[in-house]
């Protein structure tokens, strides 16, 4: 019987962490096939309610990664979305869920090597927490 895959949804900075991941893809790196993912302009674009709103429509856990500190394309696009992912971190552990199921980094387009080992260690980190279909509505839920 094939092991249990998390699914998560991932949001990947178009100048800087998707450049990554297409290195890696080009590099041959090997990471798990359980990253659904979804290209932003700015790691700063992304609401924290896309976040919620991932692990509403089933995603076991939440990837979320940037150009680095000083490196945005919009200059501070990364600082805002750090205050923001801080702030959300807390507010999921408060309702119950993991924290470990919401991750961020910061990968430049060059850092093909990291984003495989970030790519594995979220991976791994989202599988020991299993999966997350309690924050699903159930129709049952819904009276
Ligand atoms: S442009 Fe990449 S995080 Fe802002």
């Amino acid at each position: 019987m094939d092991e249990w895959q998390p699914k998560i949804t991932t949001f990947l900075c178009n100048w800087c962490t998707y450049g990554a991941a297409d290195l890696a893809g080009v590099s041959r790196f090997q990471y798990p096939p359980c990253f659904r993912v979804i290209r932003v302009p700015c790691s700063g674009r992304i609401d924290p309610k896309f976040i919620l709103a991932a692990f509403r429509h089933g995603s076991d856990g939440v990837w979320v990664s940037g150009c680095h500190p000083g490196d945005c394309h919009y200059l501070e696009g990364n600082y805002y979305a750090r205050r923001k992912f801080a702030l959300l971190k807390g507010l999921l552990e408060h309702i119950g869920i993991e924290p470990g199921r919401l991750q961020f980094s910061w990968i430049s387009s060059a850092e093909a090597t990291k984003f495989a080992e970030v790519a594995n260690a979220v991976a791994e980190e989202v599988k020991l927490l299993g999966p997350a279909g309690y924050f699903i509505k159930k129709s049952a839920d819904v009276a």
